[in-house]
């Protein structure tokens, strides 16, 4: 049997080039003590599937030190893990992209963190490392899921101060905080995070718009209370409770479907690159998902587009070979194919920008996303949903 140190030896060794004290992080708090001894891990893209400690060790142990997520609660508790369906919604992240977040993060010795999702208490553990468990503050909303993080980290030998609540609201009375440090996916930034922190401070979070691509964002806060910054990678993680989108609904039979065509291949929007994503998100405010399931027809490609907060407002593009055209069903007045298509064809004008040229700006009254400068903010979704501005 190998030993845990070897293990956790070898995973460093794979996701090197790491910062030297992440590294050491990682040594000193070994992700093992934190991973239940019944959780679901998924292989190089395959479905995900029990590890059991005790049934088969050998497997458990090669899933902890992997570079995948461990899922450790589906649905908020309400499924079994051993049925492996269901929407995940804890985990231990994958320690590849943790490593990345916390070399983003750059904790010092010493400096106050706040940490939203505490998990399993895996990073909270690595943070306390790093910067001292006074040190860090760590919210989770799920009160089983932090009672099992609290035990885990007493058991590893890290005492973080640990609050069970809406990270939302952050925690006034631990600030001022030099980092903020965001374990779950986020559509907007709470402002509470940006005037809980001292100027100069640093925060860290998955920015999960929801269409199609979710980012890495850094920001930095400024003396003016603002908070600027960019997206310097991709990351993907299960969104904050507070800012799941609302489930489209599926109208019944009698109920009015726009059928509509397009010219425009539907695929272009749905492999479409990460900076086409940022932008039609931010342009339309719109969430889209797509899908290569075949059906009983034969093949084809399926995107669908909705209004995360309007369950009544969603279409689907499909594509099948040899057309001419291809087939929209809209459901309700919206026409968020259109204004999906005419984002995109903005984001064309501009030059086809990457990702990594677009940043975002918070301010008290909400945040915004521009291309190459802050004084370039682009246009937002009108209150009518149209497309305005430049
Ligand atoms: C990817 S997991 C966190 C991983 C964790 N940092 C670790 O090392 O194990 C995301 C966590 O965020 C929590 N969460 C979701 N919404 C939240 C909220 N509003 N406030 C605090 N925690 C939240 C979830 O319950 C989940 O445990």
């Amino acid at each position: 049997m190998i030993s845990a140190r070897d293990r956790a030896e070898a995973l460093i060794q794979e996701l090197s080039p790491l910062d030297r004290r992440v590294a050491d992080a990682m040594r000193a708090v070994p992700r093992h003590l934190f991973v239940p001894p019944v959780a679901l891990a998924s292989f190089d893209g395959e479905d995900a599937r029990v590890i059991d400690r005790e049934a088969d060790p050998r497997d458990w142990w090669d899933a902890v030190y992997s570079d995948i997520p461990i899922i450790t609660q589906l649905d908020d508790g309400t499924t079994d893990l051993r049925t492996a369906s269901g929407t995940s919604t804890s985990s231990c992240s994958a320690p590849g992209i943790v490593a990345r977040f916390l070399e983003l993060l750059d904790p010092e010795p010493g400096t106050r963190v706040l940490e939203i999702g505490t998990g399993t208490g895996w990073t909270a553990a690595l943070l306390s490392h790093l910067v001292g468990a006074a040190n860090v503050t760590s919210i989770e909303v799920d009160p089983v899921v932090a009672e099992r993080a609290a035990k885990n980290l007493s058991e590893a030998g890290f005492q973080p101060h640990l609050i069970v609540g809406d990270g939302a609201q952050g925690c006034a009375s631990r600030g001022p905080f030099d980092r903020v440090h965001v374990t779950c996916g986020i559509r907007t930034v709470p402002y509470a995070w940006i005037s809980q922190s001292r100027p100069g401070a640093v925060l860290v979070a998955p920015y999960s718009p929801g269409f199609q691509s979710d980012f890495q964002l850094r920001l930095v806060v400024t003396p003016t209370g603002v908070a600027q910054g960019r997206l310097p990678g991709l990351a993907s993680y299960m969104l904050m409770r507070s800012q799941r989108a609302v489930p489209g609904r599926q109208p019944d039979e009698t109920e009015n479907k726009h059928h509509l065509t397009t010219r425009i291949d539907p695929r272009t929007i749905a492999c479409a690159p990460a900076g086409a994503d940022l932008a039609i998100g931010a342009m339309t405010g719109l969430t889209a998902h797509g899908s290569d399931e075949p059906d009983e027809d034969g093949e084809r490609h399926r995107i669908w587009v909705s209004d995360p907060h309007d369950p009544d407002s969603w279409a689907v593009a499909i594509w099948r070979p040899d057309s001419e055209e291809y087939e929209v069903v809209q459901i309700g007045d919206r026409p968020v194919w259109e204004e999906v298509t005419d984002a995109y064809f903005r984001w064309v004008d501009w030059g086809e920008p990457d990702y990594d040229r677009f940043g975002m700006t918070i301010e008290p009254d909400g945040q915004r996303i521009w291309l190459d400068r802050p004084e370039n903010p682009l246009p937002g979704p009108s209150p009518t949903g149209c497309l305005s501005g430049n």
